[in-house]
């Protein structure tokens, strides 16, 4: 066998970039997580059972960049699984701000490396009011695993490109695993819902897998045609503005294209303001009753000349035409919970080749680090 690559091609087993090889690893990184954590029957979450309190009254979410945006995404999760009040904090806000973080506090740190200054700083000051801290993070050897009573490795492997894509998907799953842990140890579930749930989860590798497959080339013309642009938007309800907001930091760290994500319902309190003929406009819809919310907005957007490109699930599009959009990324069916993991794939695969199209240095942008050791 005889191939012409060198060292770093080799690492990234043929792919041009580690980002792009890191967004094609996400169909493993979830069979590896769930077959670690999940079985038809149970979820293990050993971790959490451990520092489990009766009395644990409200969530804090605490984490910077990508990890803070799938905290947006773990709030949904465990306030509709678990019926437990959850806040989400920016770390490096949360570290100089009044609190009200107590001995009944459940405090969850995300970090992908474990190492970030501020996500560190915050854990201190959590505990410090004697909340019981859990980490979700990729390095379980890291400083924040270390100082927490809890940690949940992610096991997304190591992540290369500064722009996460993997560890947010695991990230995602880590907080689908402790929403239905949750909602098991408080009972806020019956049985059935939660083996119903278990079961859709199982499905989301595969569903995973197909989407990356079926949606790459899609991504790969439209990422041509919004390059252009000044100004890309994200809008969204509910679950679907916490995607919104990674689908914009996602293009804005790597292609350095101004993007903005709001949730769909305030775009007429500013945002239209700055929609005109041309402008692209990402629209998320993957959960059914706001969904049809959403696309009201989105006539809002197609009346002043916006090109809405509609990232929905299959089924809450039956009875749309293609054409109603600009472009239209159908994303297979799935339990409208969990279309996060599924639903990131084609704003991760458009920020990257949109990035390509420009000639960006798309491993490791200008100004970003991997990891914010300083605050
Ligand atoms: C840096 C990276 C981001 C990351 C953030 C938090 O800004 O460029 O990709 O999301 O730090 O990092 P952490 O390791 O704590 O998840």
């Amino acid at each position: 066998f005889h191939a012409d690559w060198d060292a770093e091609m080799v690492e990234k087993q043929g792919y041009e970039h580690f980002m792009l090889k890191e967004i094609h690893e996400q169909p493993t990184v979830a069979r590896r997580f769930l077959s670690d954590r999940l079985k038809q029957e149970e979820v293990k979450m050993p971790e959490l059972e451990e520092i489990w309190q009766e009395d644990f009254e409200k969530v804090m979410i605490t984490a910077c960049g990508t990890a803070y945006y799938s905290g947006q995404v773990g709030r949904h999760i465990i306030e509709e699984l678990a019926r437990l009040p959850v806040d989400v904090e920016i770390a490096s806000e949360l570290r100089y701000k009044q609190n009200f973080i107590d001995e009944d506090t459940l405090v969850i740190v995300v970090s992908q490396s474990g190492e970030t200054a501020d996500t560190l700083a915050a854990l201190e000051v959590a505990q410090k009011k004697g909340a019981k801290i859990l980490a979700l993070t990729n390095t379980a050897s890291s400083s924040i695993a270390r100082q927490s009573d809890a940690v949940v490795d992610i096991m997304a492997g190591p992540e290369i490109a500064v722009a996460s894509t993997k560890a947010y998907l695991a990230m995602l799953l880590g907080f689908y695993l402790l929403g239905l842990k949750l909602a098991e140890l408080r009972g806020t579930l019956s049985q059935s819902e939660l083996s119903d749930y278990r079961r859709e989860i199982l499905k989301l590798p595969d569903r995973i897998e197909s989407t990356l497959h079926r949606t790459e080339p899609q991504c790969q013309k439209l990422a041509e045609t919004i390059v252009d642009y000044d100004s890309i938007f994200f809008i969204g309800r509910n679950l679907d503005y916490s995607l919104a907001l990674e689908g914009a930091l996602k293009l804005k760290e790597i292609s350095y294209i101004h993007a903005e994500s709001y949730p769909a319902g305030e775009l007429k309190h500013g945002t239209l303001a700055l929609v005109e003929e041309g402008v692209p406009v990402f629209a998320l819809m993957t959960r059914g009753k706001l969904a049809r919310k959403t696309l009201s907005n989105v006539e809002e957007v197609k009346a002043r000349g916006g090109r809405v490109i509609a990232v929905a699930s299959s089924q809450l599009m039956e009875e749309r035409a293609e054409d109603e959009f600009y472009e239209l990324i159908k994303l297979p069916v799935s339990n409208e919970l969990w279309a996060g993991v599924i639903a990131v794939i084609p704003l991760q695969l458009t920020a990257y080749y949109a990035a390509k199209e420009l000639d960006c240095s798309i491993d490791k942008p200008r100004n970003l680090a991997k990891s914010v050791t300083v605050e």
